[in-house]
């Protein structure tokens, strides 16, 4: 049994067929998905979608794009959402220098007010960080202190991901790690401990081989973890039970 950590179902890609998205996953074998919130709106589907399917569970917060939106209201928002019972984290929280859609002031400024918000609601959270990792490492190491929490769709070297593990957080792949030119991420996938890898879709984005170019799903996250079992010359039924665990134990689910 496999369990896709983040995904955005909430995405409207999915309005005509999110329903038998979600029965495809877990006629597959998914036994559980994480929707991550991107925004206010989002955040809110993403509660909503756990409530209505036993299998899903919610992450609310403000990603860096949106940044710039962010209201002081929001958060008590946020916290108000973080209370009800299917809710396991604050994320997707980070740095996206990328798109750059926000100000890079403001991507750290709404970072930093959510990490305090998990800290004081005893939350995990779920970090973005692209083309940001000297900054995101340096804003986790000083206001992260005492949080658990995953790098989602993980994109940085070895060296990166030691200071990850050494803050206790764990490191989640998505579809990149499938792609054959993607030899720096094989590596970190192939060296981590097991009980620190969650394994993901992201979808609809990042779809793996061999369905890149086409939207993505939760089903997909078999090939995500098929990849990293090969890597790791391990089982793929072993990695699917260590990888559930280790979401499960990350997001206090069951
Ligand atoms: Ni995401």
């Amino acid at each position: 049994m496999l369990f896709d950590s983040h995904a955005h179902i909430d995405d409207k890609k999915f309005n005509d067929d999110r329903d038998a998205t979600i029965a495809r996953a877990l006629e597959s074998g998914i036994e559980g998905i994480l929707n991550a919130g991107a925004d206010m709106f989002s955040s809110e589907r993403a509660v909503e979608l756990a409530e209505r399917y036993e299998a899903v569970y919610a992450a609310v917060g403000i990603h860096p794009h949106d940044a710039k939106e962010a209201r002081e209201t929001d958060y008590s928002k946020l916290a108000e959402w973080a209370a009800r019972p299917k809710v396991v984290a604050i994320g997707e929280i980070g740095l996206d220098y990328h798109y750059d859609f926000s100000p890079r002031e403001a991507q750290k400024t709404v970072l930093i007010r959510q990490l305090d918000l998990a800290r004081q609601l005893g939350k995990p959270v779920i970090i973005h960080d692209r083309e940001a990792h000297g900054d995101i490492l340096s804003i986790m190491k000083k206001e992260g202190a005492g949080l658990s929490g995953v790098f989602h769709c993980f994109s940085g070297s070895m060296e990166m991901a030691r200071e990850v593990l050494a803050m206790g957080f764990y490191l989640s792949f998505a579809g990149p790690v499938t792609f054959a030119n993607a030899h720096k991420l094989k590596e970190v996938a192939r060296e981590i401990p097991l009980d620190r890898l969650l394994v993901e879709t992201d979808s609809p984005y990042l779809t793996p081989e061999p369905y890149r170019g086409r939207r993505n799903e939760p089903t997909y996250v078999r090939y995500v973890a098929e990849t990293i079992a090969e890597l790791r010359n391990i089982e793929p039924e072993y990695l699917a039970k260590i990888t559930t665990e280790n979401t499960k134990h990350l997001f206090k689910i069951e």
